[in-house]
């Protein structure tokens, strides 16, 4: 196990790499102690999660609701949780972010530590501090931004991962490759998606690239006023059709992609052979690139999302594989192009 700590605004963030979980006991102290997690993985790892109290609810996205955070709520008040209860979220992105909404508001906020077992969480979900829940098929409409004491790598968590699982981390690793990294881009092409699922020291190195890169992107920019937004690249346009079609949500956000890298030949010099290059970076790591879908609900959809204003949206564009670039966008435009790029 070894650490490396990231500066945010409000703290700094502990990355434990390469760690396995019953080490988790040396990071804490004599507080109370309570793990947020979900069925399937209750069930995968009962043995080592039950040696502390746990709350769990059933897994899934359509759980990631104010029901479930009321119920986790009167959990922890029957556990006699108090300000200085310390909650571990235990699972993928709906765990990590239901635990830090809940540490956010329990008592007007309790120290939390995260230990994600997707690739999605690891690369992603786990890191920079939002949080939240969804309100019907508003994705992420209520939230906070709340840093974790640390978070926690075990890879040994990926082994009872499905694939389905995998192929949705990869979505979002694509992602940072596109806005950030064309070496690491080069690298995806290099290695194959079996490749990294079987070989451990391959996907910890990439995980940990990953994190480097989404932490500083959050460092330099926690209240996403400009380089954050770049990690909504393929987000605007996956999220709705997400909500729209229960997609999962790396198949949205690869979708997302592509549409976003025809509209940035279109608006942004972007060239067509890169383009190319990212479809077909998708199609080997198993993510869909295109799928049929109404514009008309697609497009009320978009416009309530949270980072739509003024009739417009600030979109994700590349410039080149590495290079984002932020461009508002009106909707009329974007339903001009829409109709003719997805
Ligand atoms: N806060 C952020 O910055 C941020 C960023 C990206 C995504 N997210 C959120 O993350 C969520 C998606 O996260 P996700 O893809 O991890 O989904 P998830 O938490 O629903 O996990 C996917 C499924 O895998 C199961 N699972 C998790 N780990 C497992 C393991 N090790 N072995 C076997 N099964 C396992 C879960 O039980 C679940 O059924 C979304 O709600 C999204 O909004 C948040
Ligand atoms: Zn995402």
């Amino acid at each position: 196990m070894y650490k490396i700590e990231y500066l945010f605004s409000q703290k700094k963030v502990s990355c434990y790499f390469d760690a396995e979980f019953s080490d988790i006991q040396e990071l804490l102290t004599d507080q109370q102690i309570v793990i947020i997690t979900d069925e399937v993985l209750y069930t995968h790892y009962e043995k080592e999660i039950k040696k502390f109290p746990v709350i769990k609810f059933a897994a899934g996205e359509a759980h990631k609701n104010q029901s479930i955070v009321d119920y986790i709520i009167e959990e922890l008040i029957k556990l006699g949780a108090h300000k200085n209860t310390f909650l571990i979220g235990l699972g993928g992105g709906v765990v990590t972010d239901i635990t830090g909404y809940i540490a956010a508001v329990y008592m007007r906020g309790l120290s939390f530590g995260l230990v994600p077992t997707t690739v999605l969480a690891m690369v992603d979900a786990a890191i920079g501090g939002k949080n939240g829940i969804d309100v019907g098929v508003y994705k992420n409409m209520i939230g906070t931004i709340r840093q974790p004491e640390f978070i926690f790598y075990d890879y040994n968590f990926l082994e009872t991962l499905p694939t389905k699982e995998w192929v949705n981390g990869f979505a979002e690793i694509i992602k940072h490759a596109c806005i950030k990294d064309a070496v690491m881009f080069s690298d995806l092409e290099k290695y194959t998606f079996h490749q990294y699922k079987t070989d451990r020291k391959l996907i910890a190195e990439l995980i940990e690239k990953n994190v480097l890169i989404k932490s500083q992107i959050v460092a330099e920019d926690e209240f996403e006023k400009e380089e954050r937004k770049f990690l909504n690249f393929g987000h605007t346009i996956g999220h709705a059709i997400e909500n729209l079609y229960g997609i999962p949500h790396g198949h949205a956000v690869s979708i997302g992609m592509v549409a976003a890298c025809n509209l940035s030949e279109k608006l942004n010099n972007f060239s067509q052979d890169a383009t190319a290059r990212i479809i077909r970076l998708l199609t080997a790591y198993h993510l869909p690139i295109n799928m049929e879908f109404d514009h008309q609900k697609f497009f009320e959809i978009l416009k309530m999302d949270k980072k739509c204003m003024n009739n417009g949206v600030h979109f994700i564009l590349l410039k080149s594989i590495g290079h984002a670039q932020i461009k508002f966008i009106s909707l009329s435009d974007l339903e001009n192009n829409i109709k003719e790029t997805i």
